[in-house]
């Protein structure tokens, strides 16, 4: 049950900027076990974005090695890389990206595509995933034809159709309302009941609150690490976070 899932060990992003190095990710360590949720936090800047690119094994570091399911990724090739994000990882994105001119149902079955995933198959377990988020029903509707929090919601049974070992949200209540949020943030906590691993993305201490464990970083490195009930989860030293709420 504790087994660790991911590993980030002494990771560094340098991006060169002309004469400036700009330390993205400047130093961090941290792991997550199989079955927890985390919100990695931080204000604008703070290198969020980038940590979820190397987690998401769509970026590799300048330094640090990366483990996933106990395998060094952070030194893979492109196409090894993508092979293991299509296996173990399962994307939630703030705009959605549901693709306009396919249903609802092919846009859950795309991902399952990619994999390789016989046709009968793929469509038996968009449904189930469709079923999982109440939205079965919406499965020959175009996307345009949902609401936000539904859209949302495909968007997370598409995640969950590939049977991700990790679900990587980046802001994914972005672009909703609040009452939505909520919505969205209860399912996604369900989920973490059901045994999946969470990483979430935000800058918002409301919405990181509702997470097991926080991880604040600032200016690329941990300036927290701990429950998210703990008091100092939710205090931003020396920056009055823009965009930051309680
Ligand atoms: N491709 C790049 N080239 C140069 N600098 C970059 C690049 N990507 C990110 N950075 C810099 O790295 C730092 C961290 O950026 P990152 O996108 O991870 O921040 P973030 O915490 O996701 O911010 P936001 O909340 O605004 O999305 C910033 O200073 C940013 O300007
Ligand atoms: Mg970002």
């Amino acid at each position: 049950m504790n087994e660790t899932l991911i590993e980030l060990r002494n990771i560094y992003k340098i991006y060169q900027m002309g004469d400036t190095a700009v330390h993205a990710l400047d130093g961090v360590s941290f792991s997550i076990p199989r079955g927890q949720f985390v919100a990695i936090v931080g204000q604008s800047g703070s290198g969020k974005s980038t940590a979820m690119n190397i987690i998401g094994c769509l970026d590799v570091p300048t330094s640090g090695t990366y483990l996933l399911g106990g395998v060094d990724v952070s030194t893979m090739r492109d196409d090894a890389q993508a092979e293991i994000r299509n296996k173990m990882l399962g994307f939630i994105f703030q705009q959605y990206n549901l693709l306009p001119k396919l249903t609802v149902q092919e846009n859950v079955e795309l991902s399952l595509l990619y994999a390789g995933v016989p046709a009968a198959e793929r469509r038996e377990r968009a449904l189930a995933a469709l079923n999982k988020v109440g939205l079965a029903a919406k499965a020959k509707n175009m996307p345009n034809q949902l609401s936000g929090g539904q859209q949302q919601r495909v968007s997370i049974a598409r995640a969950l159709a590939g049977d991700p070992s990790v679900i990587l949200a980046d802001e994914p209540t972005g672009a909703l309302d609040s009452r939505t949020s909520r919505e969205v943030l209860s399912f996604l906590q369900q989920l973490n009941r059901e045994g999946n691993t969470i990483v979430l993305i935000t800058h918002d201490n409301s919405i990181a609150v509702r997470a097991q464990r926080i991880i604040r970083l600032q200016d690329g490195r941990i300036i927290y690490d701990g429950p998210s009930d703990d008091p100092r989860a939710v205090v931003q030293p020396s920056e009055a976070g823009e965009g930051d709420t309680l």
